[in-house]
């Protein structure tokens, strides 16, 4: 015997015990009553076949000796019971479904006629079909889908139908429970049909407890179970299964507040610089990101493009660092709920040596005089570079072999100047290639070239072949005969190196001197005035002078010893003695010293 057969043993005693009390009221009843009086049973439905209901011959007060004579028999339900004839003994003869005899009634009872002949008598048995716990509630579907939208308020409900169990009472539907959560709970709302049982019917009802976030949860799993209160409880589920619906709750958010890139100018154009992004925790059109550009000027955005799907920026323009170094503007990404947001975009422009120095000429003489002191200023130069950085950092420089010299003076400013003495005589023109380099890798350098004249000054003095001439002159000369020539040279220019020359002495006079010589000032050529007389005297001591026609005039002069050759050209003449005729003795002597061939001088 298992459980579930002892239970059922028990039910029949039990059954008997009641028959015992029942029957005791009813025979009291029936000795007055007389025969008309029904015998009631009671048997548990679904008892098996041949189980015991009642001694009918007993109950209804049969003489058991007589039960042969009077063909007990029933004329009613004859499929449910079985009755013999030989005890008067009701047995279960058929299975018997009080859910399909007597539906949802609260009470099921099957009303028997036993029949007894001689005489003929009719009994009426009433047996009641006790309900057992043998259906378990269920639900008409076992799974159901609900959907909530995320932005349902909390308290609102969702009536998720009821249970059916087919059994009464206790044995039927008694509760509901539902798998714990924080979103949901369940109410159970006691109603009836309005049927003509007024049967109570629990109705189970989903309450939202808490606000749903399908960004955190989009589904539910529930179960909910339906209980009876038989002995054993039986129990039917439901699988809910909450499906959360998106709603534009959340706006996209950039993955970061600024964005920052540095690009080389160089760049080539539709390059991408940069992919900005966003996510937005929606799903489907709320959760669908359109980049634009916020707040950005006409020239930026004729420089950049944003693809509003990637969030690619793209440069169209091209870049110049010395145009523009920096670009900075805003950028929006919206869902398609029109949540927004916004970040910045920050691209600078990294410098590349991709301008050459620039060298101008502010100011620039093309002459100097050779005079000039050191330090004099021959060109003030601007130098430029667009670049920045070491890129625009240069360097200006001359040959170092040069008498001049670069000063940086300010800012981009340099001047040439002159760096020690200048000599035309040596070096008349220069020309000065200024070069300036930047620092850039690979430098890029400008180079310009200053010509400069050194003008003359008159720094040169004539000057003679010799340091001191002497000529040789036959006396009886005609006047006007050319005596000699000087020549003296003077390396200035022009009138500093134009010479005049002139006679000059300084221990006889000019007066006596141009009285014999003259000299052509252009040339130099010595005439004779006069025509002279070895026998008046035999040489002529005097200077030559050269000057320049520079201002002032600068002079040599030379020594010059023209000797008078002599003629025969008188007859001899005795000299001594000779009458005096100064009154002295007349004899000129010949010092002791004299050396041979030399002639006396006066
Ligand atoms: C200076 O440059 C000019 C022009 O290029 C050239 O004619 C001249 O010969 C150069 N002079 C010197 C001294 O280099
Ligand atoms: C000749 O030259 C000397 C020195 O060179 C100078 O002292 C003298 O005065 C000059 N004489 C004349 C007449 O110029």
């Amino acid at each position: 015997m298992d459980v579930m057969e002892v239970k059922q043993a028990e039910r029949t005693r039990e059954i008997t015990k009641r028959q015992v009390l029942f029957l005791f009221i009813f025979w009291s009843v029936f000795f007055c009553q007389v025969l008309s009086e029904q015998v009631q049973y009671s048997v548990p439905e679904e008892a098996e076949q041949g189980s015991f209901v009642g001694n009918l011959a007993k109950d209804l007060g049969l003489d058991v000796r007589e039960l042969s004579k009077r063909k007990l028999g029933i004329s009613s339900e004859k499929q449910f019971f079985d009755l013999n004839e030989q005890n008067g003994n009701l047995y279960v003869n058929e299975r018997i479904d009080r859910e399909e005899i007597c539906g949802e009634s609260s009470t099921c009872d099957l009303k028997l006629e036993v029949v007894a002949h001689n005489p003929l008598n009719i009994f009426h048995v009433n047996i009641f079909i006790q309900d057992i716990n043998d259906n378990a509630p269920h639900f008409r579907n076992e799974n159901i889908e609900l959907k909530f939208s995320e932005s349902t308020l909390p308290g609102t409900r969702f009536a998720l139908g009821n249970a059916e169990d087919d059994d009464i009472g206790m044995n039927s539907l008694q509760n509901y429970q539902l798998s714990s959560t924080p979103y949901f709970k369940l109410e159970i709302q006691n109603s009836n049909d309005g049927g003509k049982y007024a049967e109570l019917i629990l109705l189970a009802e989903l309450v939202l407890e808490k606000s749903l976030d399908r960004e955190e949860q989009s589904a539910y799993d529930l179960l909910l179970i339906a209980t009876d209160g038989g002995d054993p409880i039986r129990s039917g589920t439901l699988q809910i299964h909450i499906v959360v619906l998106d709603a534009n709750d959340n706006a996209p958010v950039f993955s970061q507040p600024l964005y920052e890139v540095s690009v080389n100018e160089n760049i080539p154009k539709w390059s991408t610089l940069l992919t900005v992004k966003a996510t937005d925790m929606d799903e489907g059109i709320n959760g669908d990101i359109k980049y634009s550009f916020q707040k950005i000027t006409k020239r930026d955005s004729q420089m950049f493009l944003l693809n509003s799907t990637t969030g690619e920026i793209i440069l169209i323009g091209n870049l110049d660092y010395e145009e523009s170094s920096l670009y900075a503007f805003e950028i929006q990404a919206k869902d398609g709920g029109r949540l927004s947001d916004r970040s910045k975009v920050v691209i600078s422009v990294t410098d590349l040596n991709d301008n050459a120095p620039e060298l101008s000429v502010n100011f620039a003489t093309n002459t100097i005089l050779e005079s000039s002191p050191s330090q004099t200023v021959i060109a003030i130069l601007n130098v430029q570079d667009r670049d920045s950085g070491i890129n625009g950092e240069i360097t200006c420089s001359i040959p170092s072999n040069l008498p001049f010299q670069l000063k940086k003076s300010m800012d981009n400013f340099y001047s040439l100047v002159t760096d020690g003495a200048l000599d035309r005589e040596q070096v008349s023109v220069f020309n000065i290639t200024v070069t300036v380099t930047d620092h850039g890798v690979p430098p890029l350098s400008a180079v310009t070239v200053i010509t400069l004249h050194v003008l003359d000054t008159n720094d040169n003095p004539p000057l003679f072949e010799k340091t001191d001439y002497t000529f040789y002159f036959v006396e009886n000369n005609q006047r006007g005969a050319m005596v000699s020539s000087l020549r003296a040279n003077d390396i200035d220019w022009e009138e500093n190196a134009r010479i005049t020359y002139s006679i000059t002495d300084d221990q006889i006079s000019d007066s006596r001197l141009s009285s014999y010589l003259s000299i052509n000032s252009e040339t130099g050529v010595i005439y004779a005035v006069t025509s002279f007389d070895y026998e008046e005297f035999r040489d002529i001591r005097f200077r030559v002078k050269a000057q320049d026609g520079g201002s002032p005039p600068l002079s040599s002069n030379v020594s010059v010893t023209l000797f008078i050759l002599d003629q025969n050209d008188n007859a001899p003449q005795i000299l001594y003695p000779s009458p005096p005729t100064d009154g002295s003795t007349g004899i000129e002597l010949a010092p002791r010293s004299s050396e041979a061939g030399s002639y006396p001088t006066w």
